[in-house]
C-alpha cells in the first residue's frame, strides 16, 4: 500500500469509527424527511436564501416561498441548545409530538408567519420519529453562531452595495 492509499483509508474510516450511527437509520430517516417533512420544510437553504427570508422578517413581512423554517437553520438551531445527541433526539421526538411556543427554540418571527407546526409525529411510530430526527442531528454539521455570523455579514455587504 502506497502513502496515499493509508490516508485515504484513514480518512474514510476515522469518521465512521467517531460516529456509531446505524446507516440504514438515516436512510429510513431521509425517507421520513421526504415522505412527511419536505411537504414544509426545505432540506438546506443557502446564505442568500437564509437572508432573503432574514430580510423579509426585518420588513415584517412573511417569507415568501417557503412554509417553514428551512431544515439545516433548525438543526444548527436546536443543537446549540441540545448539542447532545441524545437529548436533541428526544427533543425533536417530543416537539413534532406536542408542538408549543413555549418549547420551541427558533426565532419569534417563526411562530408568528408560519403558526406552530402542526402535531405530525402523533401519526408516527416511535421508529420513524428516531429515524428522522437521528438524520436531522447527522445530516447537517454547521454551527448556528456561524450560519447566523455569515448571514448578518452577507447583510452588511448587500447593504451597501445598495
Ligand atoms: C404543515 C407544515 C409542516 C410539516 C409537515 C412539518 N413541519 Fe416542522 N415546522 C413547521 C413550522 C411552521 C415550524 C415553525 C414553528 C414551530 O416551531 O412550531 C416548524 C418547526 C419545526 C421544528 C423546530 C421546533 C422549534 O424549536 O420551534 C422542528 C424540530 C420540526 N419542525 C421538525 C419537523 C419534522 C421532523 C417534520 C416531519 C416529520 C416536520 N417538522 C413536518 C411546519 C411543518
Amino acid at each position: 500500500m502506497n502513502i496515499r492509499k493509508i490516508l485515504t483509508s484513514f480518512a474514510v474510516t476515522l469518521p465512521l469509527l467517531a460516529q456509531e450511527v446505524n446507516p440504514d437509520v438515516l436512510k429510513k430517516g431521509y425517507e421520513v424527511f421526504r415522505r412527511t417533512c419536505s411537504i414544509c420544510h426545505m432540506e438546506e437553504a443557502s446564505i442568500w436564501e437564509f437572508l432573503r427570508a432574514r430580510l423579509s422578517v426585518l420588513k415584517g413581512e412573511r417569507p415568501q416561498n417557503i412554509d417553514a423554517p428551512p431544515m439545516n437553520l433548525i438543526s444548527a438551531r436546536i443543537k446549540s441548545f441540545y448539542p447532545n445527541e441524545v437529548e436533541f433526539v428526544e427533543f425533536v421526538k417530543d416537539y413534532i409530538t406536542n408542538p408549543s411556543r413555549e418549547k420551541g427554540v427558533c426565532f419569534k418571527a417563526a411562530y408568528v408567519f408560519f403558526g406552530i407546526m402542526p402535531p405530525i409525529g402523533q401519526g408516527m411510530s416511535e421508529e420513524e420519529k428516531t429515524a428522522v430526527a437521528e438524520w436531522m442531528y447527522y445530516r447537517y454539521s454547521d454551527r448556528w453562531d456561524d450560519l447566523f455570523k455569515k448571514v448578518k455579514d452577507l447583510q452588511k455587504r448587500v447593504l451597501k452595495e445598495k
